[in-house]
């Protein structure tokens, strides 16, 4: 394993019983208070993704916008919001997904992706893989090809790489749910 992840994964506070009893919180806000770690994340993700013909990264609202943009710039792509409802100004399509109650909506601008291109979609931490799952339903629907999906942390015991299927799922620490 490459010796920045293990300073990656510790740089990541975890705090429990947030934001309800029994969860224990993955925090990535210690991670970018740790300018060699946040660096690195940027760097691993930028060294498997350059030169692969990426021209868009999709980052999920909100963890997704912080480390998606610092990737697309670095590869040479354009950076699209995966919104959460009704933010968006401008013509939007939509993609529902469920949640542990209830369900939940991404929206992406009409128009901001083209058929045809090839997207990498980011986020800080894939879960139950609803969210990853809608947004690539969202960017297949419009004829990209979703070449990889990106997360910082993988919880475990969720299958929510079951749920990507053979979708390629590339994460940097795994961590306990
Ligand atoms: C968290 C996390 C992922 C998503 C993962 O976001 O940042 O986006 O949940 O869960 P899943 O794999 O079960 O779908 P959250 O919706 O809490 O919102 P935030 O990023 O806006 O804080
Ligand atoms: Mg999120």
């Amino acid at each position: 394993e490459d010796p920045r992840i293990a300073k990656i994964a510790k740089a990541i506070r975890v705090i429990p019983d947030f934001p309800k009893p029994g969860i224990l919180f993955q925090d990535i806000t210690t991670l970018l208070l740790d300018t060699k770690a946040f660096r690195d994340t940027i760097d691993l993700f930028v060294e498997r993704y350059r030169g692969k013909d990426i021209t868009v990264v999709a980052g999920i609202e909100a963890r997704g916008f912080i480390f998606g943009p610092p990737i697309a710039l670095a590869i040479g792509a354009k950076f699209v919001p995966m919104r959460k409802p009704k933010k968006l100004p401008g013509e939007v399509i939509s993609e529902e997904y469920s949640l542990e109650y209830g369900t939940d909506k991404i929206e992406m601008h009409v128009g901001a992706v083209e058929a045809g291109e090839r997207a990498l979609v980011i986020d800080d931490l894939i879960a139950t893989g609803g969210t990853l799952c809608a947004a690539i339903r969202l960017l297949e629907r419009v004829g990209v090809d979703v070449v990889e999906c990106a997360c910082v942390i993988e919880l475990h015991g969720l299958k929510g790489r079951e749920r990507l299927g053979d979708k390629p799922l590339f994460v940097l620490v795994n961590a306990a749910a």
